[in-house]
């Protein structure tokens, strides 16, 4: 088996380092040339994606190793313009692996189609729907032969009542099996579908007919172990679950630790081309299922002293439609990783969440995150203040060093050199 924990991964060059994911990961000469020329995609294929296009924008795409995920390596391409989070996860990761991993595991992939229904006049409307309950779902798997054919597609209709300000409304609402789609396409397109049918049926008239970003029938849940002295030792361990129980008593504090397990969920969403607007939605929704905003993830302490931690969060993901099959950048890091299934990627979105979430609270406890964060925030300001590359881990340093980083301090010590 392939091993994601490699020697030195960080010290090594871009070459070194791509030349390291590529016999991991089985890379093509032309997958690496990808990589080598920042392969993104040509302004005729944005201009196809999106309305009054200029142009296209890139981040920074890096490598988190040691993960360790259902008792596979995978290295995790992440695209995030933050510093400090690919070494977090990594270092999280290094940690877990000690004690086996992370053991995740992943809901079947069903979307929820909602049709909003008003000025009902039949009064068996809801029986109506449960009789019909075949028709709706034969008229609305017509829609994706390519569901059907694999067993998947809409697989049951339920209806909830609302009463509003505006009047009563049924919402009918389709539950899908959309595979290893993120099916919102597939989704929106039966809805519509079944708008009409479902307005006989209720004598009523269909207003949206939409997905739902609360994604809640397809979770990710999971664990690891934290070994207590690879953590720093016992004051570390019970530190961090102080942290957590911060968050667990102010919403204030819950947000910023959701935050920490996002900045790992949504830098692989990024380098795997996910929509990160449903992604987020979906998990701080879910942090306020109790009706208080909640941390996703659980910490405490197992008999021999080690931290557990465990994380559950809706994880609607695709491999397959949209971005994923047209941008050569996205497609490479879905081979980086070496995942089959949108369930497989899930379990690795939940996993880098994880440990996120324990890097974060790790540091917080500890020497806190400025310091990680400052040499890469010198260098960005020393490459702003228009030091070269030959210059730039001198200036860097010394601005750490003084405690002084700025443009301003940058500039004076680039004079003097
Ligand atoms: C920074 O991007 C994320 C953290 O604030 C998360 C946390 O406080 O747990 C470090």
């Amino acid at each position: 088996m392939a091993n994601s924990s490699i020697r030195k991964f960080h010290e090594k060059n871009r070459e070194g380092r791509i030349k390291e994911v590529s016999s991991f990961s089985g890379l093509s000469k032309e997958e690496i040339k990808i990589l080598r020329n920042e392969g993104g995609i040509y302004f005729d294929e944005a201009n196809n994606m999106i309305e009054n296009a200029i142009g296209t924008i890139s981040f920074p795409l890096g490598i988190a190793t040691n993960f360790r995920v259902n008792d596979k390596d995978y290295l995790l391409p992440m695209s995030i313009e933050e510093p400090s989070v690919i070494a977090a996860a990594s270092k999280a990761a290094k940690i877990a692996k000690k004690q086996g991993g992370f053991t995740m595991k992943p809901d079947d992939s069903y979307s929820i189609g909602q049709i909003q229904v008003v000025d009902v006049k039949a009064k068996s409307a809801i029986s109506n729907i449960v009789k019909f309950e075949k028709e709706i779902l034969k008229l609305a798997n017509s829609k994706s032969k390519t569901l059907s054919k694999m067993g998947k597609g809409a697989k049951q209709v339920t209806c909830k009542k609302i009463s509003s300000k505006a009047g009563p409304m049924l919402i009918v609402e389709l539950l899908i099996d959309v595979g290893d789609a993120m099916g919102a396409n597939v989704t929106n397109t039966m809805c519509e579908a079944v708008a009409q049918l479902i307005e006989k049926l209720t004598e009523g008239r269909a207003i949206l007919r939409i997905l739902s970003n609360y994604s809640t029938k397809r979770l990710v849940r999971g664990s690891a172990i934290f070994d207590e002295k690879e953590l720093g030792g016992q004051q570390t361990v019970d530190n961090i679950i102080l942290a957590y129980q911060f968050a667990v008593n102010d919403p204030y504090r819950a947000v910023t630790h959701n935050k920490g397990i996002m900045n790992g969920v949504i830098a692989v969403a990024n380098a795997t081309g996910q929509d990160t607007r449903a992604i987020e939605a979906a998990a701080h929704a879910y942090a306020s299922r109790t009706g208080k905003y909640s941390p996703l993830t659980e910490w405490k302490k197992d008999k021999a002293g080690n931290l557990i931690g465990k994380i559950e969060l809706p994880m609607a993901v695709g491999i397959v439609g949209g971005i994923v099959n047209v941008h050569p950048m996205i497609k490479t890091c879905t081979k980086i990783l070496g995942i089959k299934s949108a369930k497989e990627l899930a379990c690795i979105m939940g996993a880098a969440g994880l440990a996120q979430n324990l890097s974060a609270m790790r540091a917080l406890v500890s020497e806190g995150i400025q310091k990680g964060h400052m040499k890469l925030h010198a260098r960005n300001i020393a490459v702003t203040a228009g030091v070269t590359s030959d210059k730039i881990n001198e200036v860097t340093k010394r601005m750490i060093k003084e405690g002084n980083v700025s443009v301003h301090r940058a500039k004076e010590i680039l004079k003097e050199l």
